[in-house]
């Protein structure tokens, strides 16, 4: 960064020089406007920005955001992933990325590279080891993720999705003062009651934000277990309630059949009631769990796998939204 032209203490001027105060405010100022600066060249760079919150915790927000960004990347585009989440980061080890530190070089943030070439920036990078939390008071914690926001190199990107911690916190208001043209964010739920009750909420909190919502997802939908018996034969299984289902195997035998184990549907009826679009439902996979431990993200390890392919169908709506609107209104700098 350079030097402040802020003049100090010049003895030909007859205007009264600054007080100490006043020149630490108009420094503070000066670096603040810079900042914005930065941040509103930086947008220019990237074609979408994509918030991805929930209400509740758990509900696999971090897993959807690092698979959102994969599912992009398959295509092809250049994608970021920026981890906003302070107290319990676990995209660097989804995207295979576990005990990186942060990259600085003349006062530039850069990216590590993920899985896919997807360009990852981690509140994670900062932990000092990986048992330490980061324990930050209200300010620290804004005015960093505002460094984030305004010091990362990301180059050119087609989309930067922002993973967030749960619930309506100053993390997603921050982001969405301080970053110019998001499109909107999209809200992951289960099928649960619970997480539906939340994400009403995280619907509300972002009409209050002002940011667009996208769509709803829900994730963990329905376990789908596959099998072989006689051709044709009719098969009865016993479902998650103690309901029996009923399962047709096809010609060579195989049959499948997709288990309800949070109910189904609730994510959709939340959207309707909101009036947002629905996404669609990603299947519960053990996959992702195994993923998130060996740092290998299910989409990577299995991309023609049908989760792959739910989350393409996921994104193909996402783009379908966000890409009407081409995002080529010039930037205010405020
Ligand atoms: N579709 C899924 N099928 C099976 N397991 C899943 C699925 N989605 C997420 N998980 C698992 O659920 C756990 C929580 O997921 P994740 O960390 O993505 O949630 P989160 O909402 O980001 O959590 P937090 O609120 O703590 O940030 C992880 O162990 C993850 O592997
Ligand atoms: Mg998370």
């Amino acid at each position: 960064m350079g030097e402040s032209p802020i003049k100090i203490n010049n003895p030909n001027d007859s205007v009264e020089s600054p007080s100490p105060e006043d020149q630490k405010k108009m420094e503070a100022a000066y670096k603040q406007m810079k900042r914005k600066m930065a941040i509103a060249e930086m947008g220019k760079g990237i074609k979408h920005k994509i918030m991805v919150l929930s209400g509740k915790g758990g509900v696999g927000k971090s897993t959807v955001a690092t698979g959102l960004a994969l599912s992009l990347a398959q295509q092809g585009l250049k994608v970021g992933l920026l981890d906003i989440d302070i107290t319990g980061p676990n995209v660097p080890k989804m995207m295979g990325l576990d005990g990186r530190r942060l990259h600085v070089e003349s006062g530039t943030i850069h990216p590590a590279q993920g899985h896919l070439g997807v360009k990852v920036i981690s509140m994670a990078f900062l932990l000092e080891d990986e048992d330490t939390p980061v324990v930050w008071r209200g300010p620290i914690k804004l005015g960093a993720i505002q460094q984030f926001i305004g010091d990362v190199n990301w180059g050119e990107l087609d989309y930067l999705i922002i993973d967030f911690p749960p619930g309506t916190s100053d993390e997603p208001l921050t982001v969405a003062q301080n970053l110019p043209d998001i499109d909107g964010m999209v809200v992951v739920t289960t099928p649960q009651d619970v997480a539906l009750l939340d994400s009403r909420k995280s619907i509300t909190f972002a009409k209050s934000l002002k940011v667009n919502v996208i769509g709803i997802i829900e994730n963990m939908s329905g376990y789908t277990i596959r099998g072989k018996a006689a051709p044709g034969a009719e098969l009865e299984l016993s479902g998650p309630s103690g309901k029996m289902i009923e399962v047709i195997t096809d010609q060579s035998g195989a049959w499948s059949a997709t288990l309800d184990i949070f109910k189904s549907g609730g994510g959709e009826k939340t959207a309707e009631e909101f009036g947002v679009p629905f996404l669609g439902k990603l299947p519960f996979d053990p996959g992702f769990v195994r993923g998130c431990d060996d740092g290998v993200h299910r989409i990577v390890s299995e991309p023609e796998g049908p989760s792959s392919i739910a989350f393409s169908k996921v994104v193909a709506e996402i783009q379908s939204i966000v890409e009407q609107d081409n995002g080529s209104e010039e930037l205010e700098i405020i």
